[in-house]
């Protein structure tokens, strides 16, 4: 059996999400020869740890680790103070510095421990020097919940259409816009009455920016564009419009002529921007789903889609990036 000592940084909805998989998959993680076992989580408050695994019951009960935690070591302090193997990391995504999750990474991986993440904001600015750093380190990087959450698109591309060329790829990559563009479109409403309707859901912050006006979007392009091409984009490179300025009568005449407006970003070409879709295509996916198509040399264009969100299925994205690590 292959023991597997991990750190987990960050624990809001996807770090509890986290910590609730592992415990429910240990019989098929046992079957894979794999004991997985978190041995330290830290949040903005401190840490627990214990060499023999962190009591997921225990914990799992309160939002933030202050009643149980152990210690008032956090951050880069913890993650190379814990023997682990594997650090987990889903603090809350910045764009603009990617702090606290570049420092996080970069502790982790100079640390000589395997790296697994959703947070997206330090890929979006560093991700050529993660990867070096991970190389240097003959460490492993993987990073699939980056992009539409549980939807494999990462692992898809580079095991099952390797010895492919990706010509290009394009999709949904941020749920809140869909959910905003879908209801528009069935119920025949205002923007800022789909908005406040995916507010009250919570499948909108109260300040919306980041997802309306397609920020979200481009850092995922940027992200794909460097992982999947191997450019050197930056998020200033992403051509950029949200959909603050779609209206319902733009979505009625699109139906007339089949089609849908839905939020798209593509990768090599850097864009991000409302599109028309055919109401047939395979990414016209609706409400807070995500879509990708990739479109390749040999096998054609492959269409995927699922949940871009999601606490339990962000979760297992991130189980699929650490089995296939250690398997
Ligand atoms: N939620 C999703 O469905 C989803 C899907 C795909 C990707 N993601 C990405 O995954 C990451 C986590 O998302 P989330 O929804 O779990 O966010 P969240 O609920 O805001 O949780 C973030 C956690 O990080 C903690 N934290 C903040 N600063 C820290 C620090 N310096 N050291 C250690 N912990 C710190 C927060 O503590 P406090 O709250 O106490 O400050 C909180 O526990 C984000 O980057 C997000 O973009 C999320």
């Amino acid at each position: 059996m292959k023991e597997i000592k991990a750190s987990l940084v960050g624990f809001g909805v996807v770090g509890h999400g986290i910590l609730e998989v592992i415990k429910r998959k240990q019989p098929i993680l046992r079957d894979l020869d794999l004991d997985l076992k978190v041995v330290s989580i830290s949040d903005h408050t401190g840490s627990i740890m214990n060499e023999a695994g962190v009591d997921a019951d225990c914990v799992l009960k309160d939002k933030t680790l202050e009643k149980v935690a152990t210690s008032s070591m956090k951050g880069q302090e913890a993650i190379k103070a814990v023997d682990s193997d594997l650090v987990i990391e889903v603090t809350p995504t910045n764009v603009v510095h990617g702090q606290p999750g570049l420092g996080h990474m970069e502790a982790a991986l100079s640390s000589g421990k395997n790296l697994v993440t959703s947070n997206k904001g330090p890929l979006v600015l560093a991700f050529s020097r993660l990867r070096k750093l991970a190389d240097d380190n003959h460490c492993q990087f993987k990073y699939e919940a980056t992009v539409g959450g549980t939807m494999p698109l990462m692992s898809l591309i580079e095991r099952t259409l390797v010895g492919n060329t990706i010509y290009s790829i394009e999709g949904i990559f941020n749920g809140t816009c869909n959910y905003i563009l879908t209801r528009m479109a069935q119920e025949n409403i205002s923007y800022s009455h789909a908005l406040s309707e995916a507010q009250d859901l919570g499948y909108a912050e109260s300040d919306p920016t980041y997802d309306v006006e397609g920020i979200d979007t481009a850092g995922k392009v940027v992200i794909l564009a460097n992982a999947i091409f191997g450019m050197d984009a930056k998020y200033s490179d992403v051509k950029v419009t949200g959909i603050t300025q779609v209206t319902p009568e733009a979505l009625a005449m699109a139906k007339k002529r089949g089609y849908v407006i839905k939020l798209i970003g593509e990768v090599p070409s850097l864009t991000v921007k409302p599109m028309l879709v055919p109401i047939e295509s395979p990414i016209n996916v609706d409400s807070t789903l995500n879509s990708a198509a990739i479109v390749t040399d040999l096998s054609g264009t492959i269409t995927v889609t699922g949940l871009g969100a999601g606490s339990i299925e962000t979760a297992s994205a991130i189980l699929s990036d650490i089995i296939s690590i250690y398997r």
